[in-house]
């Protein structure tokens, strides 16, 4: 099955792999979903969830995906054929798995997610692995039509934002505002319009020219600009119930969903779980420190999710918002910070166009991840590849965009949704999200980890870290916290706590049996709570069958 490969592209340095890593990990994900998510689940015991999942399940989830695309240099069905073993039992007890949850969401009556479980189960028993690799490039496609939508707004805020008409005083003014612009077709469906086609151009022309030139000058611009606005917002007179409800926990407004919603965002901000840092692991060199640049990544990516939460909330609550707004918080909160700021518009200008160019380096890996397999599995040019998987994501996406004010402007297909899910959430925005994020990436994430640490299996994984990252499997984590690294009686020539070894653990046993805890979860299947007495059932079912 090994041809002959064309000699594959590489970063042009190791700095421009994180930077091009931490490029795609931070973006509208920590920017415009961490806040609202973060508002809409209860404020500060969301964010602790949050970063408890980046912590156990993120890191070790992303040391997998970059270490098997280094070692296979390939996307991510190529990765998982040419690691494969001929037969895999494990798939085959997994794929079973997924049959037998069909059958239980059968008979609960969830006759959608249940024929999606017994198609999932089914190829995976037939497939194998190849089939996580395959997800991922359908969970791409997925993310991008509505992630290509809400970068389209940033961009259509740009423009508002430089024609001066963001200068709003309140609330309601700012809520009239965006509600009008994303029911305007010609608005949201252009402006998503305008960025796919930036995408496509940039993938289009290739991995080095096309994607590390941007992520070098401007992130960093980006980390400036929310320094500045996490000033003015927490010197607004009110703005300390706002950084109460971010930062301190109450964990009485957590439910199952919420937890799930936390894991979920924490492979949505890393990039994780459908091959995305497969696919750019592909393109390092062997002499990179993967392991560092794991942790720099993740560092990076946690840092700017934090600070834009201390930039938003403190303004939710001292301009009088609802921190439950939803997916247009950022969009009615921000102006209303800056139309407080001496040179408000021109602060809100650069503020959105640098939020376009976060979403552009995290797009253009959600798209790379599609063309790679097109490129690298099917043998298409990588021109034609770009050019029409953007052009079936845009047409996705435009559905999105309109779906999300108004449902009554595509009656068909919201009929054929409901009879297939039972009830559909708000939109199709939130439908494609909700399955994307919260199931398929950590499905994903936890049938990686559980490849690279059962299958492929720990050993050779840590060969190929090796390369660039000695003490990754040298040094005795305890001398390293005790700062004893280089003391030659702690290096371990005899079996002890490695970073190494404390990964195998996360990756063989402590992520995936964690997102399978959230999963059950999640389908109210595990409850932490104490008992009360009988519990109504969940507002929001009660809310989807009054309508
Ligand atoms: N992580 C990006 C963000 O936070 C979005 C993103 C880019 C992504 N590539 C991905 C999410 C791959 C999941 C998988 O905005």
């Amino acid at each position: 099955m090994d041809q002959p490969q064309k000699a594959r592209e590489h970063w042009a340095s190791g700095f421009g792999f994180v930077l091009a890593a931490a490029g795609s990990a931070i973006g509208l994900g920590n920017i415009w979903k961490f806040p609202y998510i973060t508002g809409e689940n209860g404020g500060g015991a969301f964010v602790l969830v949050y970063l408890l999942c980046i912590v156990v399940i993120g890191l070790p989830v992303m040391l997998c995906e970059i270490t098997l695309g280094r070692h296979t240099q390939r996307s991510p069905v190529g990765a998982f054929k040419k690691l494969s073993p001929e037969s895999s039992t494990v798939a085959h007890l997994i794929g079973a798995g997924m049959v037998m949850t069909a059958l239980f969401l059968l008979v609960f009556g969830r006759y959608g997610w249940a024929a999606l479980a017994a198609l999932v189960g089914l190829t995976v028993f037939r497939y194998g692995w190849v089939v996580v690799g395959a997800m991922g490039v359908l969970a791409g496609f997925t993310i991008l039509s509505f992630y290509s939508v809400v970068a389209g707004w940033t961009v259509g805020y740009v423009v508002k934002a430089a024609l001066g008409q963001l200068a709003f005083a309140d609330s309601s003014a700012a809520g009239d505002a965006f509600g009008q612009f994303i029911a305007s077709p010609a608005w949201a469906v252009g402006c998503h319009l305008v960025f796919m086609a930036l995408c496509v151009l940039i993938v289009y022309n290739g991995v080095q020219k096309g994607i590390e030139r941007w992520s070098k000058i401007l992130m960093p611009l980006l980390f400036l600009l929310l320094v500045v606005l996490i000033v003015r917002a927490v010197t607004l007179p009110g703005a300390g119930a706002g950084i109460r409800f971010f930062l301190s926990p109450d964990f009485s407004k957590l439910t199952g969903e919420g937890v799930l919603k936390a894991l979920g965002h924490a492979f949505f901000s890393l990039s994780l779980g459908m091959g995305a840092m497969i696919t750019y692991g592909s393109y390092v060199d062997k002499e990179e420190n993967i392991f560092l640049a794991s942790l720099t990544v993740t560092v990076l990516d946690t840092l700017v999710a934090l600070m834009a939460g201390l930039a938003i909330f403190p303004a939710v609550f001292a301009m009088g918002f609802q921190p439950t707004q939803g997916p247009g918080l950022i969009f009615q909160v921000l102006p209303t910070v800056f139309h407080r700021m001496t040179w408000g518009p021109f602060w809100a200008t650069l503020f959105f166009l640098l939020v376009v160019i976060a979403a552009l380096t995290s797009g253009i890996s959600l798209l790379e991840v599609v063309t790679a397999y097109f490129v690298d599995e099917r043998n298409w040019s990588r021109k034609t590849a770009t050019v029409v998987f953007g052009g079936v994501i845009f047409l996705l996406g435009g559905l999105c965009a309109v779906s999300v004010s108004d449902w009554q402007a595509l009656p068909g297909l919201h009929r054929l949704l409901l009879t297939v899910f039972g009830n559909v959430e708000d939109s199709l925005f939130d439908l494609l999200d909700n399955v994307a994020s919260n199931w398929l990436l950590p499905l994903g994430g936890m049938l990686i980890s559980i490849f690279v640490g059962w299958i492929w299996g720990t050993r050779k994984a840590i060969v190929e870290i090796r390369h660039g990252s000695q003490n990754f499997a040298d040094v005795h984590v305890i001398s390293l916290m005790a700062g004893l690294k280089d003391d030659e009686s702690h290096n371990s020539a005899v079996h002890v706590l490695t970073l190494a070894s404390l990964w195998g653990i996360f990756i063989r046993f402590i992520s995936p049996v964690a997102v399978l805890i959230a999963f059950l979860h999640a389908i109210n299947w595990l409850d932490f709570k104490p008992r009360k007495a009988p519990s109504p059932p969940p507002p929001s079912e009660q809310q989807q069958e009054a309508r």
